[in-house]
């Protein structure tokens, strides 16, 4: 099991199964604080730094819910304009500096590797909310939780699973880490849905293929969608040179009801890291699958919240201590 406290997250591939399973079982004791039932102040005083350099709604929102749901103070930056980075401050000297302030940060940023040089500077734990299109280690646990959740609704698990990742698998950068994830458990098969020019890049590829888990590369929809999850992505425009670029690829691989009727298994369960691009020309996922129970999209962003307070409690060394400061909860609560 890797050391938590103290340590930056940064990549997947920090992690081995059983630290996985650690995150996953914090994130579950979590249940009572995010649910209203209880409040929990562990974290009473702490100041987490949120850095979001590039556009976010539910990463920087669920991490800067997760902490306040722990009791900690929350402080927030967004837009490099907003920030000395547009004055040609370092990414070195903005850590040295902003860590001086904080207990943690986390930080999204549209350049690749960019966070993990952030926390070469930075003395206090660095979360990775999102490195351009290299990694999203967070999204990719939220994810796994979430798999682990719906599955075990059908009694089945990780290992063994049959997963079905769609759209565009090259920059998408949840879709990187999960795959990174996802080939540390047993007999995984993952079929990737996309046009080839925005195929999952080679070194993902590989790590599954090593790890001896069944990869398959296509670009049709029609007989690939028989699985037991469809992780369906959003074409990333501003990863490409123009957005007519991006057009090329807008819509092709939309799923609606009737898709999932025609192709899908009963069981199959429909997740998104969101934002979902729902203009017409896109409308990667329609809103007629809105009332599918399989459709686990909310759940799955709910869970980021739990997920986030684990990663906070075990990265400041308190995930033993969450029931000697529990409170009761004053207000009217409908959650
Ligand atoms: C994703 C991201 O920013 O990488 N969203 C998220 O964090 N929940 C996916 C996306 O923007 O399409």
């Amino acid at each position: 099991m890797i050391k938590f406290q103290g340590n930056h997250i940064l990549s997947v591939s920090q992690f081995d199964r059983e630290s996985i399973a650690k995150i996953l079982d914090v994130a579950a004791q979590m249940m009572p604080y995010a649910s209203r039932q209880k409040r929990c102040h562990v974290l009473d005083g702490a100041i987490l730094n949120n850095l979001f350099f590039e556009p976010s709604t539910r990463t920087r929102v669920s991490f800067g819910c997760a902490f306040n749901l722990l009791g900690g103070f929350v402080r927030e930056t967004v837009g490099e304009e907003n920030s000395s980075l547009s004055k040609g401050e370092s990414l070195y000297d903005t850590a040295q500096v902003i860590s001086g302030y904080s207990d943690i940060i986390a930080m999204r940023h549209p350049q690749m590797h960019s966070v993990a040089k952030f926390a070469e500077g930075s003395t206090v734990p660095v979360i990775n909310g999102g490195d351009g299109a290299n990694e999203h280690p967070t999204q990719a646990l939220l994810d796994l939780f979430t798999i682990r959740s719906e599955m075990s609704r059908f009694e089945k698990g990780i290992d063994n699973l049959d997963v079905v990742l769609m759209g565009d698998l090259k920059h998408g950068r949840t879709v990187h880490s999960l795959s990174k994830l996802l080939s540390l458990y047993n007999n995984v098969k993952v079929t990737m849905v996309a046009p080839d020019a925005l195929q999952m890049p080679d070194n993902v590829i590989s790590t599954l293929e090593n790890a001896g888990h069944k990869v398959v590369l296509t670009d049709k929809i029609a007989g690939n969608l028989a699985c037991d999850v469809i992780y369906q992505t959003r074409i990333q425009q501003e990863r490409f040179a123009s957005k007519e670029e991006a057009n090329l690829y807008r819509g092709h691989f939309s799923l609606n009801k009737q898709v999932y009727e025609q192709y899908c298994k009963d069981h199959t369960v429909i997740m998104h890291p969101l934002p979902r691009d729902s203009r017409p020309e896109a409308n990667e996922l329609d809103v007629d699958l809105n009332d599918l129970d399989n459709l686990a999209i909310f759940r799955q962003a709910q869970n980021g919240v739990l997920v986030r307070m684990a990663l906070f409690a075990l990265a400041l060394g308190v995930e033993d201590k969450l029931t000697d400061y529990e409170k009761p909860i004053t207000w009217a609560t409908n959650k």
